[in-house]
């Protein structure tokens, strides 16, 4: 004890149970969420006066529990990353610290008898005293853990109750829970009261292994009284306490999650249990499960609602895990705590690996470079006792769930020797998992090498065994014959992530590279609005923070709203677990699940010529075993002329729990016929004209002096003309670890500025050459607009040749253009239907589609570029009545159209900022920059970079009557 108050002593917890699994059996049980009195204090050292029972809160305001008292009213969120928002002083705090006083009364339900009760608190952030009709039951901590107290005998029978708890946002414990989200305070999970009949079960510990030599199991489950297991389905009625030994069983994997129910019972209470048979073994430095290695397609998931934070229902949780499973995604990292406990059975239920991760992070000691190492609660004894019990509260709660292979440690605490304690806890109380933590690379006290952001050569050398060598030889030695994985990589933040597929190809290639977990599963952007009324998404320092980080919050794959950003899209196809080729008359079907076949797919087929289905069928299936390759023929497709894509797609074939018959799974495109390029039949090209002002050209008018078009026949037009700027993506920004902005600002090429050298005309058309370059620059590149008419269609030649010195990737090369508003609706024959680049395009297929201008938009969180649309043969711009322009490309261009100009979306802070104008902004590109992931990871790879070089490209323009035209 120091002589600080409990809320800064290194273990504050008094008074709870010992910690036991977690389940709901059919004892009795009352849950106390609901409205409760409320009172909200800017200190934490009040007087206790709320503990006595006959306190009078009638002056109080109430609160929903569930909740963080933040987002009802009381006290602001604020957003850090990894910063304490106090001085670091551990485990002292400020004397500024918020404090929620709750009082709510209750009634026991007659028919409890006077069986043993027990107050159970799922989860309070971060530290609460506790008090039952005026008796001090204890204190908690550990923001996401349970806390249990035995109140027996406090508790009255047949009258009322009154219980009262003071919460404090500062504790000791913040200093271990330093994760990168909000700061939001409350009981936020679940307060149950619940009847412990005497002679109940009040733990249990199923052990289910699964021997895969055999396809046998072996059952053991141990409890703390004598109970019986039955297991109907496999005719077990069996004593506790012994193993139960079977001669096959179906072994239970993210899938094929088969599940045994069954209970366990004394005459007193009776579980439901849901037994999953499988083992967890590393075999030749591979983590197996079931004897198959084990491909982690995962994904970070924190709980997270807009509107409540981190208090969760399980609608929620069931929409994350059903959105999960149909975009591919098999492993969650329940960053950086345990989850409420349900979100397990749900990944038990639909099957999900998962990594349980301790509720411990002491981030913000990295910025004070862990001066003195002995400061950090990771090395600290003093703090061994708290983490300890952190770990074994998470251990017993979650050990019942097959679905938990891998025990965490906690996220981004240093190295220490507390890790050791903690893990020499979790290996004696459970062996049937393994350890990880990733932020001590000698990996001395965990079972497998991870790490977070690697970059995909890193990756490589850690496939091929070449990593560099630890100091110490012997951990050097060990660290080498781990299993490797990325307990994080991909920063989904903003538009991205990019490069997703090549660490795929690492994962697929290296047998040590098990895979890894996307940073993260959604957007943590709060429900806020603007003055007037506007819903919009707000991050770190929309709430008046005297110090954030910004829209870091904000880095997932799926929006707040949990829309799926195009990067989960992107992520679906990356992983797909059935790879599909076409090789001439058959269907290669590779199998890259762990453990089941093929058996549950269709594959059925379409040919597109131009867009439009002409055939298609159904190969029907096929069982490919895990690992294996297997064909289907194809049957004789029938004869095109124009481009022709033959497209075959894995589908479900019966309906699951998650998704209908006929999801998508994978699928592939291949060309068929790629038709010679078009003879056009042109009338006689007229020569250009010069005016007083302009020069007339066929159909168009352009300006006399500087060379641009202006009008083509009756659409009047602005541009096009070279645009080398896109408004930066996240992963471009200062922050990035391969800040391009901060450059690209400093070469000007957010405000070029554009110097006609030359308007010449001759027979074979007119030829406009500019040098476009920043003010102050000598860098530049000269952009040559060759036009010709052909027929009453007009053709742009269009010649970038950059001149000095240039070294950096340039954002865009292509044409701005703007038009009407009115000119809303989009047409493409191209990649869609989702955005792409040129990193991150494998969910994109070659095909026809639609849009309006407003479709077309991305909402990041923080504008930035986004929208972009690669592969485009033609493109068609319409108004209502279907007069637009249409645009053909001599080689498949890129678009993106909007109502505002990348300069707008740049200067924005919010989507919802973003006005709209009388224009629809078209670029027609030659390319854009690769996304890359730096905003917390590598860039963008060297063969995506749009490095300055001599670029040709070319258009042809044609004007759209009244009525649509086919493209
Ligand atoms: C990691 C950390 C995550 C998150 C991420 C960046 O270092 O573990 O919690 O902060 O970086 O978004």
């Amino acid at each position: 004890m120091n002589d600080g108050p409990y809320y800064e002593q290194f273990n504050p917890t008094t008074g709870i149970r010992r910690p036991r699994a977690w389940f709901i059996s059919n004892a009795p049980r009352l849950s106390l969420n609901g409205n409760w009195k409320f009172r909200y204090s800017t200190r934490a050292d009040l007087a206790e006066d709320l503990a006595p029972a006959q306190f009078d809160d009638n002056a109080w305001g109430t609160i929903p529990v569930p909740s963080h008292w933040q987002l009802n009213g009381h006290g602001s969120p604020i957003y850090t990353n990894t910063k304490y928002p106090f001085p670091v002083d551990p485990p002292r705090l400020p004397d500024e610290n918020p404090t929620g006083d709750y009082r709510r009364t209750f009634d026991v339900p007659d028919g409890w008898g006077d069986a043993g009760i027990v107050l159970r608190f799922d989860g309070v952030d971060s530290c609460a005293k506790v008090w039952l009709n005026g008796t001090e039951l204890g204190v908690i901590a550990g923001s996401r853990l349970p806390s249990e107290f035995d109140v027996s005998d406090v508790v009255h029978r047949g009258a009322p109750n009154v219980l009262s708890v003071r919460v404090h946002q500062w504790s000791s414990g913040t200093y271990l829970e330093d994760q990168d989200m909000w700061w939001l305070s409350g009981i936020f999970r679940d307060v149950s009261l619940l009847s412990r009949p005497a002679g109940g079960v009040d733990d249990y510990t199923v052990s289910a292994s699964f021997d895969h030599a055999t396809s046998g199991g072996t059952l053991r489950v141990e409890a703390d009284v004598d109970a019986r297991v039955v297991v109907p389905e496999l005719g077990i009625d069996a004593a506790t306490g012994a193993d139960i030994v079977l001669d096959y069983v179906e072994p239970w994997s993210a899938e094929s999650p088969r599940l045994y129910h069954g209970t366990v019972a004394t005459a007193a209470e009776t579980i439901a249990v849901a037994i999953g048979f499988r083992t967890v073994a590393i075999v030749d430095g591979v983590l197996t499960v079931n004897g198959e290695r084990v491909m982690f397609r995962g994904v970070n998931r924190h709980e997270f609602d807009p509107d409540t934070g981190r208090t969760v229902t399980e609608d929620l949780m069931r929409r994350d895990i059903v959105m999960m499973k149909r975009h591919n995604v098999n492993a969650v990292r329940t960053s950086h705590y345990p989850p409420h406990p349900r979100f397990l059975e749900l990944c038990d239920e639909y099957g999900l690996w998962v990594i349980d991760e301790c509720d411990f992070e002491t981030h913000g000691f990295f910025p004070l470079k862990w001066r003195p190492i002995s400061v950090n609660p990771t090395d600290d004894p003093r703090w061994r006792g708290a983490l300890v019990e952190r770990m074994s509260r998470m251990v017993e709660r979650d050990k019942n769930r097959p679905s938990v292979i891998i025990w965490s440690l906690g996220n981004e605490c240093g190295p220490g020797r507390n890790l050791g304690a903690m893990a020499e806890w979790a290996r004696q109380r459970d062996s049937t998992r393994v350890l990880h933590y990733e932020r001590d690379w000698s990996c001395q006290y965990v079972d497998v090498y991870s790490r977070m952001y690697a970059s995909h050569e890193e990756v490589d050398a850690i496939g091929r065994g070449v990593e560099d060598a630890l100091d110490d030889p012997a951990l050097d030695a060990r660290r080498r014959q781990m299993p490797f994985i990325l307990c994080e990589y991909v920063h989904a933040m903003g538009n991205g992530p990019g490069g997703m597929w090549e660490y795929q190809e690492l994962f697929e290639k290296y047998p040590r590279c098990q895979g890894g977990f996307v940073w993260e599963w959604i957007d943590h952007a709060l429900t806020a609005h603007l003055p007037d009324g506007t819903e919009f998404s707000a991050y770190g320092g929309d709430f008046g923070e005297e110090m954030h980080d910004g829209n870091f919050v904000a880095d997932g794959l799926v929006f707040a709203n949990r829309t799926p950003s195009p990067g989960l899209g992107e992520f679906k196809k990356v992983v797909e677990p059935v790879r599909i080729t076409v090789d001439g008359s058959q269907v290669l079907i590779r199998n890259l699940y762990d453990h089941i076949d093929t058996g549950h797919l269709d594959f059925v087929w379409t040919l597109e010529e131009r867009g439009r289905v002409v055939a298609g069928g159904n190969l029907g299936s096929l069982d490919v075993p895990p690992g294996s390759t297997g064909s289907l023929p194809l049957p004789p497709m029938p004869a095109t002329e124009a481009e022709t894509w033959l497209t075959v797609r894995a589908v479900l074939r019966a309906e699951t729990i998650w998704a209908q018959a006929g999801h998508e799974v994978a699928w592939a495109q291949t060309q068929t016929h790629s038709p010679s390029l078009p003879t056009r039949v042109h009338a006689t090209s007229t020569a250009p004209r010069r005016g007083a002002h302009t020069v007339e050209y066929g159909d168009a008018v352009f300006d006399g002096h500087t060379g641009r078009l202006m009008k083509f026949r009756d659409l009047v037009l602005d541009g096009p003309q070279l645009d080398v700027w896109r408004a930066p993506i996240d992963n471009d920004r200062s922050f990035s670890w391969d800040p391009r902005e901060p450059a690209w600002r400093e070469l000007g090429l957010d405000r070029v500025q554009h110097r006609t050298e030359s308007v010449a005309l001759d027979v074979g058309g007119l030829v406009v050459r500019t040098r476009v370059a920043p003010a102050g620059s000598e860098l530049g590149v000269y952009a040559t607009y060759r036009w010709r008419t052909e027929g009453r269609d007009l053709k742009l030649a269009v010649s970038v040749e950059p001149v000095g010195a240039w070294t950096v990737a340039l954002p865009r090369v292509g044409l701005r253009l703007s038009l009407r508003r009115e000119f809303d609706l989009i047409e493409w024959y191209g990649l869609g239907p989702d955005e792409s680049y040129a990193d991150s395009q494998r969910a994109a297929r070659v095909g026809r589609f639609d849009a309006t201008v407003e479709e077309l938009q991305t909402p990041y969180v923080f504008p930035q570029e986004n929208g972009n649309r690669l592969g485009i043969r033609t493109l068609q711009i319409r108004n209502a009545l279907g007069s637009g322009l249409r645009v053909d490309g001599d080689l498949p261009f890129a678009f993106t159209a909007r109502r505002w100009t990348s300069e707008s979306i740049a200067a924005a802070r919010h989507t919802a900022e973003l006005a709209q104008t009388e224009r629809v902004w078209l670029n027609l590109d030659y390319a854009q920059n690769g996304l890359g992931s730096g905003s917390c990871g590598p860039g963008v790879l060297p063969v995506y970079r749009l490095m300055p070089v001599l670029m040709d490209f070319g258009l042809s323009f044609s004007l759209l009557p009244a009525y649509p035209r086919a493209l």
